[in-house]
């Protein structure tokens, strides 16, 4: 089944997704047309929550673009978005439809120049995901997941097929994100070089966008990624993306995926989730909706 075909079967069964996903995918390709414009200018760069952790004039213009045609369409619907969050705007995830939003999954590649930055979109209803839209506008790459639907990368279905039989055979990601606190480094580390040295891994990758490397699992271009540290707006579209290809998200410690816990694991397979879970120290991460 195509994308096309997908959205002509929601529309036979006036499914209202069908609204959603497309009004998800025209508001990411208007938000990917602005990061187009600005990706090779100067940036206006300031910080966060510390000085590795970027946000530019795009991130919030995005933000706020994106948001006002979601609140047009959907004025009774409830909103998180990254920018607004750190503005001081509740993260609290309640069970009604609420739009998750990541203006720039890869701030920091998106200062630098580097392509792997995306839009991402979720629409989570009683707390689940129903609708994702990840959106890679300098590699052209939009994907788009539907809940039983499918997923979908530039209109063709993802399956991932032969996942591997062993960590060994796998070509994983890992994320060190912003924090430089010496001991989270120290841990994080730790853990790289034990996955290393005990799994054998094929290769340790980090694109510099959480979102991307969910969606990299469901096209099968990584078999794992995992992460302490990334929020619900990095999940929210792409943990969709991998259910829907066949794959799994799971926490750090394998349990069922906790969209605003803050830790990651998805996988081809569960397998090499089950290899990798022991080989983890743990790292403290606060929640979400703390
Ligand atoms: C970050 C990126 C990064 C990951 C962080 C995210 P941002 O998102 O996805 O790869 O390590 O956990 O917060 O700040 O670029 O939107």
């Amino acid at each position: 089944m195509s994308l096309q075909e997908c959205l002509q079967k929601l529309a036979s069964k006036q499914d209202c997704r069908l609204h959603y996903v497309l009004t998800a995918i025209n508001i990411a390709n208007n938000a990917g047309n602005i990061i187009k414009d600005c990706y090779h200018q100067v940036k206006t760069v300031s910080t966060k929550d510390c000085a590795t952790d970027l946000v530019t004039d795009t991130d919030k213009l995005v933000e706020k673009l994106i948001f006002s045609s979601l609140k047009t369409e959907f004025p009774s619907h409830k909103f998180i978005g990254e920018e607004s969050v750190s503005n001081g705007e509740s993260s609290e995830l309640s069970l009604e439809p609420t739009w998750i939003v990541d203006p720039i999954d890869g701030t920091t590649n998106f200062v630098h120049r580097n392509p792997y930055v995306a839009v991402s979109i979720g629409l989570v209803i009683n707390k689940k995901s129903e609708v994702g839209v990840v959106y890679a506008p300098i590699l052209n790459d939009l994907y788009v997941a539907v809940k039983n639907e499918g997923a979908y990368l530039n209109g063709q279905r993802l399956k991932i097929v032969n996942p591997p039989s062993s960590l060994s055979n796998s070509l994983i990601a890992f994320e060190w994100g912003a924090d430089r606190d010496s001991d989270v480094l120290a841990l994080k580390s730790r853990n790289l070089l034990d996955i290393m040295q005990k799994h054998q891994v094929r290769g340790m990758r980090s694109t510099g966008s959480a979102a991307l490397n969910m969606c990299m699992v469901a096209c099968s271009s990584l078999d794992l990624y995992f992460e302490w540290g990334p929020h619900c707006w990095d999940m929210a579209a792409s943990n969709l993306m991998v259910e829907e290809a066949g794959g799994f998200n799971t926490t750090t410690l394998g349990c069922d995926f906790d969209l605003m816990g803050r830790t990651i694991i998805s996988a081809a397979c569960k397998n090499i989730i089950e290899e990798i879970v022991p080989t983890l120290t743990q790292i403290p991460t606060r929640r979400d909706d703390e």
